[in-house]
C-alpha cells in the first residue's frame, strides 16, 4: 500500500475521493502533463479523477514499498503526487527496474517540494530493501532534470532503455550500510 511518510514540511499519504477536485485540477494542466507520456493526457472531469484515485489505491494495496502519494503541506494543503512504481523496459511488456516520479501542482513549484517529498521517497524505498531506483525524464524536462540533481542521483545521459522513447536517464543506488542519503539538503 501507499505508506504514510513524512518530510520537514510535508506529510506524504495515499489520495482520497476528498482529493478528486485537486487531482482533476493538477492533471488537466497542460504545463502538467507537457512532458508526461506524449503530453497530450488530460484529466477532464471530477468522475475521471475519482477513477484515478480508485485505481492508485486499488493497484498499491498489495504492494508493500511501491505508491503514490498525495504530497501535502503540513496544513494540509495537498501540493502534488509522488511515485515509486515499476518501469516498462522498451519493446516487452517487462518491468524490471523501479522508478520514481513527480508532479507538482504549478501553484506550488518552487519550493522544494518534489525535491523533499523525493528525497523521502527514496529513503523509504531504501530502507525497505530496493537497492536502485530510477527516473527518467523528457529531455526537455529541466525542470526534472534539476530535482534529480538536487536529489544526488546519477546521470546517466540520454536513454531508449524505458517507455520505447528517448529519456534523460538518472539512477540512485542504496546506500552502503552506515552510508546517509546522497544529495543537496532543502
Ligand atoms: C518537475 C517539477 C516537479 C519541478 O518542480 P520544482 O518546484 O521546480 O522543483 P522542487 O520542488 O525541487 O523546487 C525547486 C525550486 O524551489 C526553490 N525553493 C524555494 N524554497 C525552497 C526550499 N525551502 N527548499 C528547497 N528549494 C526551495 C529552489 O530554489 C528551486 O527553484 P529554482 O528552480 O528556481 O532553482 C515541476 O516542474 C512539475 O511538476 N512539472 C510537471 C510534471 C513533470 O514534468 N514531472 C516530471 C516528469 S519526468
Amino acid at each position: 500500500m501507499t505508506r504514510p511518510l513524512t518530510s520537514p514540511r510535508l506529510v506524504l499519504r495515499p489520495y482520497s475521493l476528498a482529493d478528486a477536485a485537486f487531482v482533476q485540477d493538477m492533471y488537466a494542466r497542460p504545463e502538467v502533463q507537457r512532458y508526461i507520456g506524449d503530453g497530450t493526457q488530460r484529466v477532464r472531469t471530477l468522475d475521471e479523477a475519482r477513477a484515478k484515485i480508485i485505481a492508485w489505491n486499488e493497484r498499491y494495496l498489495a504492494e508493500p514499498t511501491q505508491g503514490l502519494w498525495a504530497v501535502c503541506r503540513k496544513d494540509g494543503t495537498v501540493t502534488g503526487s509522488l511515485l515509486l512504481k515499476p518501469i516498462p523496459d522498451s519493446k516487452t511488456a517487462v518491468e524490471r527496474d523501479i522508478e520514481i516520479g513527480w508532479h507538482v501542482h504549478p501553484d506550488h513549484w518552487g519550493h522544494g517540494y518534489a525535491t523533499e517529498a523525493a528525497r523521502a521517497v527514496l529513503e523509504h524505498a531504501f530502507a525497505s530493501g530496493l537497492e536502485r531506483v530510477v527516473a527518467v525524464t523528457h529531455p526537455a524536462n529541466t525542470a526534472s532534470q534539476a530535482v534529480c540533481l538536487r536529489l544526488g542521483m546519477t546521470h546517466l545521459g540520454l536513454s531508449d532503455a524505458y517507455y520505447d522513447a528517448a529519456c534523460e536517464l538518472f539512477d540512485s543506488t542504496a546506500p552502503a550500510a552506515g552510508e546517509e542519503q546522497g544529495g543537496e539538503q532543502s
